[in-house]
């Protein structure tokens, strides 16, 4: 069975302060239903506040829903101890904001490559799995022994995803990975990311509003506004033919896209669709359409 994430009709808010204080409760997320398989690529858009960091941490079992389920084949994942998630955290990975920015310098590559699979009992041979995420991300393993502060951005970039892969997980989950970064190391991490998903039939659930790299990446778009649900579609046909204006908004942010003719915007979608590679966002005349 290929392996799939779903939420399910799922439900939160954050409590309004102390019990005197009387604010309301922020509703976060309201009957919001997802799924992501192995192989697809799924892009979570919308603007600032719109719930997409609720929902990744709902989906990723950090906290409880008010209503719904997370499920990975058939199986809840409820919020809960250590002990009673590692199943699921094998399976289900998680990319940080800036994932360079979490490493800690102190530690090895080794040894920052380890820790998941300590911290999930993961049995078997460790020094295979980490060359093994070594090799998927592209970096040379006779960097072992370096620690984040001897590498390039790029290098680290490399490292905190390799650390997200070293468990072998069949789902990733990645929060704004690219915002922050320059455009050469977002490039990089984008196409890491999109050859994981060819590649590796890894499923990838993307958060960003970076629609280039939406466009890029991702086969599926979901936009939230509020916590709900407004819009969903295949990537291509939704940048083409947005109809709520959050979506809109949302492309008209993007430099290039709103000025694209019809038929050039075709061209740019039907061929970042189908090579999921950079150069399809070049228009026919070379130019950059999609570039920020
Ligand atoms: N820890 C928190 N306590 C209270 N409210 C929060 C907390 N985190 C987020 N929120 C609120 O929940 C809503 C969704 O936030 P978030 O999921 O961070 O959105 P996004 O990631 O799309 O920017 C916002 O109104 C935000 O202010
Ligand atoms: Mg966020």
């Amino acid at each position: 069975m290929s392996t799939e994430l779903r939420g399910l009709n799922l439900s939160y808010r954050y409590s309004g302060g102390k019990p005197w204080q009387a604010k309301p409760a922020t509703a976060a997320l309201t009957d919001v239903s997802l799924s992501v398989g192995a192989g697809q690529s799924i892009a979570l858009v919308g603007s600032s506040g719109s719930g997409k960091s609720t929902l990744l941490r709902t989906l990723l079992a950090l906290h409880k829903p008010h209503a719904g389920v997370v499920e990975l084949d058939d199986r809840p994942a409820r919020a809960g101890s250590v002990a009673s998630l590692r199943w699921y955290r094998r399976i289900v990975q998680y990319v940080p904001q800036n994932p360079a920015g979490s490493l800690d310098p102190r530690m090895t590559i080794q040894q920052l490559l380890q820790e998941p699979l300590h911290q999930l009992r993961v049995r078997g041979d460790h020094r295979r799995m980490i060359q093994e995420a070594l090799e998927r991300v592209e970096l040379d393993p006779a960097h072992v022994r370096r620690r984040p502060g001897e590498l390039s951005g790029g290098q680290n970039q490399r490292v905190a995803i390799a650390r997200a892969l070293v468990t072998s997980p069949k789902i990733l989950l990645a929060d704004e990975p690219v915002s922050g970064l320059d455009l050469p190391l977002r490039n990089t991490v984008l196409d890491l990311l999109g050859r994981l998903v060819t590649r590796d039939r890894m499923g990838l659930l993307f958060v960003s509003h970076d629609l280039a790299a939406v466009a890029q990446l991702c086969q599926r778009t979901v936009v939230l506004s509020s916590g709900r649900i407004v819009e969903e579609g295949e990537t291509a046909r939704l940048l083409k033919e947005a109809s709520h204006p959050v979506t809109r908004q949302l492309i008209a942010a993007v430099p290039g896209l709103p000025a694209m003719s019809e038929s050039a915007k075709h061209t740019v979608m039907a061929d970042s669709q189908s090579s999921y590679n950079r150069s399809g966002l070049h228009g026919r005349n070379g130019t950059m359409l999609l570039q920020p």
